[in-house]
């Protein structure tokens, strides 16, 4: 069985993770769920980086003892990334025994091989940075990144030849394009490498907190040697000779763009100094921003990532996070972008899909559609993207396999538009066709899902049981489920919508739709007048009365003023039903406002089914007085298009919020 073994940077704990932290765990984790959903044997190991300056620092301003801090901190990290959904299969800790054995065993064998040498050090110490700077890295004398002035050390230490590398580096990086990803970070450390390299301190003297160096117990090895040997420890370096055997080297090391270098010049020039072979793969992903700024601590302006996962749920923060920012470039976090992808991609995209195909399978077919159907455009779409989906998350284009999955959610919106399976299930010569539609709009579905399953989790168990599949996500193989298939009948269940539509921008955006210029293509009408009379035992059957009427006719001006006393405003469907004893009518339950709701009676039962219109934008008349029908009291009416007498509403491109405004 083909195995992957898959680590991330390990995190200092002076403070508790954050979006930026939190998207490289994130990104991670979407690789290795596509590892094993591929049927890879897989080990994903994230961890803790405590022999830091800062964390000991940080540990007595507290009062602790720096490993129990550490212990304290180690479960904080653990609850966030549990909150994440994060896979990891080990936890690694730098100050574990089996990390000091690792250590050891990598410090002896370097200096086995000559590449140890003493010498006095005396330069700039960043303790933001846990690096060594040279005078042209600072910037008025301060480090460019912590804006703090270093610290001037002078002590005898423990160097590392790095220089003795350069070579084979170069050699390694020209025979193995592959090893630094992507190629803007490749071209960056080849530049580096071809301008030449210096040997590293890899000990810090008279220091407590930190693993003793072997040949000399009263330094301490420098906090970068130590913690990438993690990934080394992690999988029995030391400790584990056959649990090493199996897994080293890994696969793939993920960390941040400002940390690649250690990754890709100093640890493989230790691996090869140790005699080990080398990753297979390093990826420096981009930094996410916060509205275009560095996430600073100091400057507060990092995002708590179990804050951004509670407004809309852990997927919702995953999806956003690997779909909108291209891995490896640099990407941008804001509420208002995250709210808006949320509303687009799952409350009216994905999650109106899965309310639309359940809502219809139990009401047309009791939850039961049957098989078959001859290929559609989308059964071929399928099949594309799959290719698509599994050459861009193999070369870790995550967002671009994410993309695909999305491209063929928007194709089944449109099949089930076009072919509205709502009109053929009035006429019972369409039962064969309206079988199709069903089933190929809920295969489409259940296969982007399965795609879908490494970035939302949750989601995509929750969403697979609704269409009758209760597999866990660990049984399940792309290589079975990722096939569009023809054959099962499926049982369907519907349920509440999974993402509710969100809305907390302003409610009025000041929308113009109306163009008094604009030669309408079909007269708008508002649907609750004229049309819902038959309905209504008792009442006048309509025939010139209301808007509709009068709009038609033309039949006289009227003043801006008049207009003005209307107020239209953008409305959200949350629930649609029938209206008992009623052809017309359906009651829609609407959303009105960031936060309320209004029931509108609209004749349109002609014209859509319930399903079809949850999650729908409307444009309905606000202030006008609540009318009783049926047995319910409508609060206001909805606009629609009368084309051959068929209402058709109105709508947008992007929907603005509920509450919206429309003049
Ligand atoms: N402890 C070292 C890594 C040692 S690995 C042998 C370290 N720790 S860190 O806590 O500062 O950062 C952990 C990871 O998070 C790094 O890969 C870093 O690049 C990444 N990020 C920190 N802030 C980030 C963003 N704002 N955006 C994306 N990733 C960021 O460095």
């Amino acid at each position: 069985m083909p195995r992957f073994y898959l680590t991330t940077a390990i995190d200092y704990v002076n403070s508790r993770p954050h979006l930026g932290t939190a998207y490289e765990k994130i990104t991670a984790d979407v690789i290795a769920r596509y590892q094993r959903l591929s049927g890879v044997d897989t080990h994903f190991v994230m961890g803790n980086d405590e022999h830091s300056q800062n964390v000991f620092r940080r540990a007595r301003e507290l009062g602790l003892e720096p490993l129990a801090y550490c212990d304290r901190m180690e479960q904080e990290f653990r609850d966030v990334w549990g909150a994440l959904d994060l896979s990891f299969d080990d936890f690694i800790r730098t100050t574990q025994p089996r990390h000091r054995a690792a250590v050891q065993v990598m410090v002896s064998r370097i200096a086995a091989a000559g590449d140890l040498y003493q010498a006095d050090y005396e330069g700039w110490y960043c303790v933001g940075c846990e690096a060594f700077k040279q005078e042209k890295d600072l910037v008025d004398g301060l480090c460019a990144i912590h804006r703090t002035r270093p610290d001037w050390i002078t002590e005898r230490n423990h160097f590392f030849r790095l220089s003795a590398y350069r070579e084979r580096l170069l050699t390694h990086f020209a025979d193995h394009p592959e090893f630094l990803q992507p190629e803007v970070r490749r071209n960056e450390i080849l530049r580096l490498l071809e301008s030449g390299l210096e040997d590293i301190s890899i000990s810090r003297a008279g220091q407590s907190w930190g693993i003793p160096l072997p040949t000399d117990p009263g330094s301490v090895v420098y906090v970068w040697f130590d913690a990438l040997i993690n990934y080394a420890s992690a999988v029995g370096l030391g400790t584990d000779a056959a649990q090493f055997e199996n897994w080293w080297p890994a696969d793939l090391h993920v960390v941040g763009k400002d940390i690649t270098r250690f990754h890709s010049v100093i640890w493989p020039a230790m691996l090869m100094s140790a005699g080990l072979p080398l990753p297979r793969q390093v990826f420096g992903h981009g930094w996410v921003h916060l509205r275009g700024e560095k996430m600073s601590k100091s400057l507060g302006t990092v995002v708590d990532p179990l804050d951004a996962a509670q407004r809309f749920g852990t997927d919702a923060l995953r999806l956003y996070l690997t779909k909108e920012i291209p891995y490896g470039a640099d990407g941008d976090f804001s509420d208002e972008r995250f709210e808006e992808r949320y509303n687009s991609d799952l409350a009216n995209n994905l999650g109106n899909l899965v309310n639309r195909v359940t809502a219809m399978g139990v009401r047309y077919r009791h939850g039961r559609l049957a098989p078959g159907g001859s290929p559609s455009r989308l059964q071929t779409l399928a099949e594309t993207t799959l290719r698509d989906y599994r050459a861009a998350m193999t070369s870790l284009g995550l967002h671009q396999g994410v993309a695909s999955v999305f491209r063929l959610l928007d194709a089944t919106n449109e099949y089930l538009a076009e072919r509205a399976p709502w009109t053929m299930a009035k006429d019972p010569a369409q039962a064969a066709a309206l079988d199709e539609v069903l089933f190929t709009s809920a295969e489409s579905l259940r296969l982007c899902t399965v795609l879908l399953a490494p970035v939302m989790p949750r989601a995509a168990q929750a969403i697979l049981a609704r269409l009758g599949d209760r597999t866990p996500l660990a049984d399940r193989r792309l290589a079975t489920e990722g096939l569009w298939r023809t054959d099962g009948a499926r049982v369907v269940e519907s349920g509440d919508a999974i993402w509710p539509r969100a809305n907390s921008r302003p409610a009025d955006t000041g929308m113009v739709l109306l163009d008094q210029g604009a030669a309408p293509v079909a007269v708008v009408r508002s649907d609750g007048v004229s049309d819902v009379h038959d309905d209504v035992p008792g009442s006048t059957p309509a025939t010139t009365a209301g808007p509709a009427a009068s709009a038609d006719a033309t039949s006289s001006t009227i003043v801006i003023d008049d207009f003005a006393r209307v107020e239209l405003k953008v409305g959200t469907v949350l629930h649609a039903e029938p209206v008992p004893k009623s052809k017309k009518l359906l009651k829609l339950t609407v959303q009105d406002g960031p936060a309320s709701n209004r029931t509108i009676l609209a004749g349109i039962a002609d014209s859509y089914v319930p399903e079809a219109l949850i999650g729908r934008s409307i444009v309905f008349i606000a202030n006008l007085e609540p009318r009783p029908m049926m047995g319910s009291v409508s609060h206001g009416m909805v606009l629609a298009a009368d084309t051959d007498g068929k209402a058709q509403l109105l709508g947008f491109e992007t929907p603005p919020a509920p509450g919206t405004r429309v003049r």
